[in-house]
């Protein structure tokens, strides 16, 4: 798939207020300062559309942008971020987890996972919670760049022998680096592939769309 458009949106802290629920959507989680928004901005080839920053917890809010005028990605704030107060964290569960649990055209979730470091129990967790939850979601192993293939093989391992303490089939798993553009195409076909099946009419039936 080639992007020819992708327009910034809207920001929401409330999934009432996200855009009509109409197009197939797909949404970046992860910890803090992980690289989604520069996923997005690589994905996308649009080097400033989401804001990226070395301080982590720079994305606050749920935003969307509009991708060749037919499908959403939305950046989300990201988890594990050690300076927010527990009054912040818990609004914070309570916006991403309504969003990712009520929002009905969102295809599938991608976690990015920083292939630096072992397997995060906050991670763990975060993902345990969407497989309860039957929430469709795949893995990216992000700042892929910063690594030497046999670490990064054996941290990709590691993380999905953690998994597997928990769940019996691994999930769709892809690799990037925004530096160097690794994983752009493996992530758009993908999505490409994903629209195929997206059906207005399912979303009308259960009264969704
Ligand atoms: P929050 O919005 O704070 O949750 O962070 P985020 O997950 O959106 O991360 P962001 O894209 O802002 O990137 C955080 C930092 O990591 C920035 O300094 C980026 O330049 C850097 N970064 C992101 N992706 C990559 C990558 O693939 N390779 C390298 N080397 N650095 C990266
Ligand atoms: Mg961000």
């Amino acid at each position: 798939m080639i992007v020819q458009y992708a327009n910034f949106i809207s920001s929401h802290t409330n999934i009432s207020q996200c855009p009509p629920a109409t197009k197939p959507e797909y949404a970046f989680i992860g910890r803090s300062n992980v690289g989604k928004s520069s996923l997005l901005n690589m994905l996308t080839g649009r080097n400033k559309l989401a804001k990226v920053s070395q301080t982590p917890g720079k994305t606050q809010l749920i935003n969307y942008f509009l991708i060749n005028e037919e499908w959403y990605l939305v950046d989300l704030p990201g988890y594990g971020y050690a300076k927010v107060s527990k009054t912040s964290r818990a609004k914070w569960q309570k916006m991403i987890r309504d969003y990712l649990a009520k929002r009905l055209n969102l295809q599938c979730t991608f976690v990015l996972i920083d292939s630096r470091v072992p397997p995060q129990k906050i991670d763990i967790e975060f993902i345990n919670w969407l497989g309860e939850m039957f929430i469709p979601y795949v893995i990216v192993y992000t700042k892929t760049d910063k690594l030497k293939p046999p670490e990064l093989s054996q941290n990709v391992e590691n993380f999905q022998t953690a998994l597997l303490e928990h769940w019996e089939v691994l999930p769709q798993q892809f690799y990037s680096s925004a530096t160097k553009k690794t994983g752009k195409e493996d992530i758009l076909d993908f999505i490409d592939e994903t629209n195929k099946n997206f059906d207005i009419a399912d979303l009308e039936d259960i009264g969704a769309a």
